[in-house]
């Protein structure tokens, strides 16, 4: 634990040194590109590669970040040679290169001597070391091997002109998110003793008392693994903290190294996983990478929105490192994109404020795990459709890139994402329908089908740039939070909270006071009972709106006794019939409302259209239909508009007079034809 406890100074101390204004400066160009695996083919291909490369716009490639073995075959004995000569063909066709960390990936010589540096599955077997992420963050001896490839990966490319930037490992928590380590037992009962300090706090806290759980010796405490009955929600909601808190401390040792030897660098990771408070783990990353595979989702122009407006609340800057190229898979196989949809992707993550586009991959890989992850060649390679769309792609972005650079996406509305929120619902999860994720995207939807721009803030977020603030769940309440909620409507906000919201401290533990607790007064109002539908709960109630809306109830149900707050809605059937579902109360210039259920997307399009007209809230543009998105970006007082036809049909658009079209490089007719998944984006 003294090795966590110094690596989190150094990474607070770095973080202190480094201003922010220098990400700016690190991360000063748009990035168009692709992940390369040089050591993947024979070098006889590489100077065709990078000539292509050249002739598609690629300014930058991802490398290196699973090939320790390639760079450290035996232990101590480096050899960087293939790299060095993978960056120095492509830098004579103007490529730069971002090199990973290789230590999602450890060489067997390692794994093999120290089986103690292995993930731990939940039911105690360690992970086997024959894919990737088999890693423990929290062994010391991992921590030592990781320090030195990094160090000697640093010493020997800082002073590489070409190497601009460093992605430290790849996908965090993808395919490990909990490990049951004995060194993860250890510092987590480290870290449990710093928060705590004694075990009758612990115990007090957790509530040690119920099952006889009350702990002697902090040698008791173990992680929690499957057991015959349920686990403690104390002990739960603090593993996840100490996973979240495991990764980043992991991940900083590495920026941390990084920065010393190379301060002009950026830095990034990589990826959006569970299991990781991403506010926190992005404090020290100049710029956050999203890896984007649409095909995962059923409604990718929602999903991917939503993950791309979460991505952007992070840190304020992110791009994409891996954006799906063709069909994918390993041993499944994805839906393949259709002609068109990966360009439109692509414009769609830089609708939403990406400052960097790499592709995966180069080339599709002949042997190994991901046989069948298209690349933008495929395994003959010969260049195909794929090909000329990365093509076309890149022109694109490089005619644009440069302009809309740090502009910004401005938004009146936004949804608290609390991710301490979302633990406390992996474990009691209630039924398959609650989802906190869901009731958060479902306002993207809302707010992209009437065409506002919407971020995701952490709690701690300053609120006072907003009109309207969704808060889904927020399970656990504190005082700052609760102030926090009380100045903004006070200043004018409306600020509407859903069912389930403030039942519980920080501990996880269920309150003893009226709820929602601290804001009764706020919200005028107090919960006088909560009913749960099983699903498929749709249909089973309505809340019924005095101005004739009906929103189907999302799981929770709650009863509510107005203090001095205005009934909105009512129950509308089963035995709930006309009690009280939702009230508002004005509050100095704003309105607390409190909404009885959980968000669905009918009660997202219904909440936001009426709190949008009341806060008098202008759409980016009017008369488009749903199925076209449009998003603005603003930079030095000159707007950006993104305009994306995400339907296989053609769509006809009057946009008036006054824009220029920045990919025509021409003023832009007033009425425009897209085609099946064609975009514009004009400036005006
Ligand atoms: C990402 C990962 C890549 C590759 C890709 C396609 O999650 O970072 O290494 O596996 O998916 O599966």
């Amino acid at each position: 634990m003294k090795k966590i406890t110094a690596f989190a100074i150094i990474a607070a101390l770095c973080a202190l040194i480094v201003p922010p204004s220098r990400a700016a400066e690190r991360y000063n160009t748009f990035l168009f590109g692709v992940a390369y695996y040089p050591e993947h083919w024979p070098e006889s291909y590489w100077e065709q590669d990078a000539t292509r490369m050249q002739e598609c716009g690629v300014n930058v490639v991802r490398m290196a970040e699973f090939a320790w073995a390639v760079m450290e075959p035996t232990e101590g004995a480096y050899d960087f040679s293939l790299f060095d000569k993978a960056i120095a063909v492509l830098a004579r066709h103007g490529i730069k290169t971002i090199l990973g960390t290789p230590t999602a990936t450890p060489p067997k010589w390692l794994t093999q001597a120290h089986t103690d540096v292995l993930h731990v599955n939940a039911d105690g077997r360690p992970a086997d070391d024959q894919s990737r992420r088999h890693i423990c963050y929290n062994s010391t001896v991992y921590r030592d091997y990781t320090r030195r490839i990094v160090e000697a990966m640093v010493k020997h490319f800082k002073d590489n002109p070409n190497v601009i930037g460093w992605q430290i490992d790849n996908e965090f928590n993808c395919e490990n998110h909990e490990c049951y380590s004995e060194p993860c037992a250890i510092a987590f009962r480290a870290w449990l003793k710093k928060k705590y300090g004694t075990l009758d706090e612990l115990n007090r806290r957790w509530g040690t008392r119920v099952w006889s759980q009350w702990y002697t010796d902090w040698q008791q405490i173990k992680l929690p693994r499957q057991t015959m009955s349920f686990h403690n929600p104390g002990l739960m909601l603090d593993f996840k903290r100490f996973g979240s808190d495991s990764a980043d401390s992991y991940k900083s040792l590495q920026v941390a190294i990084v920065r010393r030897a190379q301060p002009d660098a950026f830095i990034t990771t990589n990826g959006v996983f569970k299991g990781i408070d991403y506010y926190q783990f992005a404090r020290d990353l100049d710029i956050y990478s999203y890896d984007s595979y649409p095909t995962f989702s059923d409604v990718p122009q929602y999903g991917n929105g939503a993950s791309y407006t979460a991505t952007r609340g992070f840190n304020g800057r992110w791009m994409i490192m891996e954006q799906q190229t063709g069909p994918g898979g390993q041993t499944y196989l994805l839906r393949s994109p259709r002609p068109g949809e990966m360009n439109l992707w692509a414009w769609q993550a830089i609708a939403h404020g990406a400052d960097g586009m790499l592709h995966f991959r180069w080339r599709t890989a002949r042997r190994g795990a991901e046989e069948y992850w298209s690349g933008v060649l495929e395994h003959d390679n010969i260049p195909r459709a794929r090909y000329q769309e990365f093509k076309k792609e890149g022109a694109e972005i490089n005619r644009v890139g440069r302009s809309v650079l740090g502009s910004q996406i401005v938004s009146d509305v936004a949804v608290i994402k609390d991710f301490e929120a979302e633990w406390v619902f992996d474990h009691q999860y209630f039924t398959h329908e609650v989802s906190v994720p869901a009731s958060v995207g479902c306002f993207f939807q809302a707010a992209s089908e009437m065409k506002y721009n919407i971020d995701f803030i952490p709690p701690a977020a300053d609120f006072s740039k907003y009109k309207i603030i969704f808060g889904p769940q927020l399970v656990l309440m504190d005082d700052a939070l609760a102030a926090r909620i009380k100045r903004f409507v006070e200043q004018g906000g409306v600020f509407v909270m859903s069912a389930h919201s403030a039942v519980k401290d920080r501990d996880n533990a269920m309150t003893d006071q009226v709820v929602p607790i601290l804001l009764t007064d706020v919200f005028g109002v107090e919960r006088d009972e909560f009913n749960c539908y099983q699903p498929p709960s749709r249909g089973k109630n309505d809340l019924s709106f005095e101005d004739g809306a009906a929103v189907p109830v999302n799981v929770f149900a709650d009863v509510l006794q107005p203090k001095g707050a205005q009934v909105i809605a009512v129950w509308n059937r089963d035995y709930l019939k006309g009690r009280v579902a939702a009230t508002e109360k004005k509050v100095g210039r704003g309105k607390a409302v409190y909404y009885g259920s959980f968000f669905n997307t009918d009660a997202a399009r219904y909440l936001l259209k009426r709190y949008a007209a009341e806060q008098n809230l202008q759409p980016i543009m009017t008369g488009l239909p749903k199925e076209v998105e449009v998003t603005r970006r603003t930079k030095g007082g000159v707007n950006y508009y993104f305009i994306l036809n995400h339907a296989s049909e053609p769509v006809t658009l009057r946009l008036g007079a006054g824009y220029f079209d920045m990919l025509a490089e021409q003023a832009s007719p007033a009425t425009v034809t897209l085609k099946a998944f064609e975009y514009r984006v004009l400036r005006k």
